[in-house]
């Protein structure tokens, strides 16, 4: 599709939407479209530059726009620019370069201003937007196209103002299916392949993987995961080779995607409020909720022991509404609470335990402190 519009000498730019639930490769598709097209020659004598953004670590639209700019420009000044300031700059440096930048989001849902925009009536992501996708619209001036990845378009274009939606639903949109099981062996040979000896994996053991893998929603990653924890518990156990049991063993420890790549965006204080929720529950097997009384509480003893300042109580208040839009967690205000209104908090998702949560946030913790030193 970029190869034949592209090919319009001049004229052509693309919006691309891609979605698809986790782990189907949406990632991918970018990346493996920036290796194949970054530098490459047009014929009208530009140069496409493909540029990757994780929407996810920028964690807003103005980080992710000067990730990009920055990538393209790397000399540019680190602060003080208006977001239309910023986008001046690029369509000017892309001109004088000659190149066409295709600017690929990825994880475009993981925006903060997407997460928020359902508090926000005034419209201020398709505030942001307009003022990107006018730059690609602009007669004449084709230096810039568009990819945005997402979970899901639909959800996120009823947030969006009109101008920008009749924009968006013009853009091309490819839906990226769960993968089948016949598909994940595919990828889980090539995997095994590449990864371990011969005879210590067998085709029946890729099978069982990718049915666990297609159950799960069709998702790669958690079907990749599985395969690696079963390998490193095959080891620990001295075995010579990944047995059934072995699967069976890693696949009621492995992370659900959405959960894995909430934690990767996430703030240190966010994993931190996470933690003291999941070490709540853990200490409580029988609640279904907590209060934000107690929250706070654990949250100031867990900061104390990873070295941190608590933040105050208002902070407190966003982690935790940004935490309930990555969909980790619930928090449901009630007003029968004895002392007037309360915020009750559950876990959203069902995998894992507490336990294994409070364990796998533990571990980042001390992952990220070893960064540091
Ligand atoms: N077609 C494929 N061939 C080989 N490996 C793949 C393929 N599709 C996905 N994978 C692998 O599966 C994992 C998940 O894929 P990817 O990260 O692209 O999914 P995603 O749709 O971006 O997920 P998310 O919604 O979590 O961002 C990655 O390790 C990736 O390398
Ligand atoms: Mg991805």
């Amino acid at each position: 599709m970029f190869e034949r519009e592209l090919r319009k000498s001049g004229a052509g730019y693309v919006i691309a939407l891609v979605e698809g639930p986790v782990g189907t490769g949406k990632t991918t598709l970018v990346r493996l479209f920036e290796n194949k097209f970054d530098g490459r020659s047009l014929e009208d004598g530009r140069t496409l530059r493909a540029i990757y953004i994780n929407c996810g670590v920028a964690r807003r639209f103005y980080a992710a726009v000067l990730e990009a700019v920055q990538q393209l420009i790397p000399q540019l000044p680190r602060r003080g620019l208006s977001i239309d300031e910023l986008l001046g700059i690029l369509v000017d440096q892309l001109k004088e370069r000659n190149y066409h930048a295709v600017l690929l989001f990825d994880d475009f849902d993981y925006l903060q201003e997407v997460t928020e925009e359902k508090r926000r009536p005034t419209g201020y992501l398709s505030s942001l937007l307009h003022s990107l996708l006018r730059l690609s619209e602009h007669a004449g001036e084709p230096y810039l196209s568009l990819a945005f990845t997402a979970k899901d378009f639909t959800s996120l274009l009823r947030l969006l103002a009109g101008s920008i939606i009749s924009t968006l639903t013009a853009a091309r949109r490819f839906r990226l299916k769960p993968y089948t099981a016949d598909e994940l062996c595919d990828i889980l040979r090539d995997r095994a392949e590449q990864g371990f000896f011969p005879g210590t994996w067998s085709d029946e053991i890729i099978r069982l993987v990718a049915d666990i893998g297609e159950q799960e929603g069709g998702d790669a990653r958690c079907a990749i995961s599985i395969l690696y924890y079963a390998a490193q518990i095959a080891e620990s156990k001295g075995a010579t080779e990944i047995l059934p049991d072995h699967i069976r063993e890693a696949a009621g420890s492995v992370l659900p995607s959405d959960l894995e790549n909430a934690i990767y965006s996430m703030t240190r204080h966010e994993i931190l409020v996470l933690l003291s929720i999941a070490r709540l529950f853990d200490l409580k097997p029988d609640a279904a909720y907590i209060t934000m009384g107690e929250l706070e509480r654990e949250y100031q003893a867990t900061c104390e022991e990873f070295d941190e300042r608590p933040r105050a109580h208002t902070q407190l208040w966003h982690i935790v509404r940004r935490l309930s839009a990555l969909h980790v967690i619930h928090a449901v205000v009630s007003s029968h609470g004895q002392r007037g209104r309360t915020t009750n908090i559950r876990l959203a998702l069902h995998k894992p335990s507490a336990a294994r949560l409070r364990e796998v946030l533990e571990r980042e913790l001390a992952e990220e402190m070893d960064n540091y030193a």
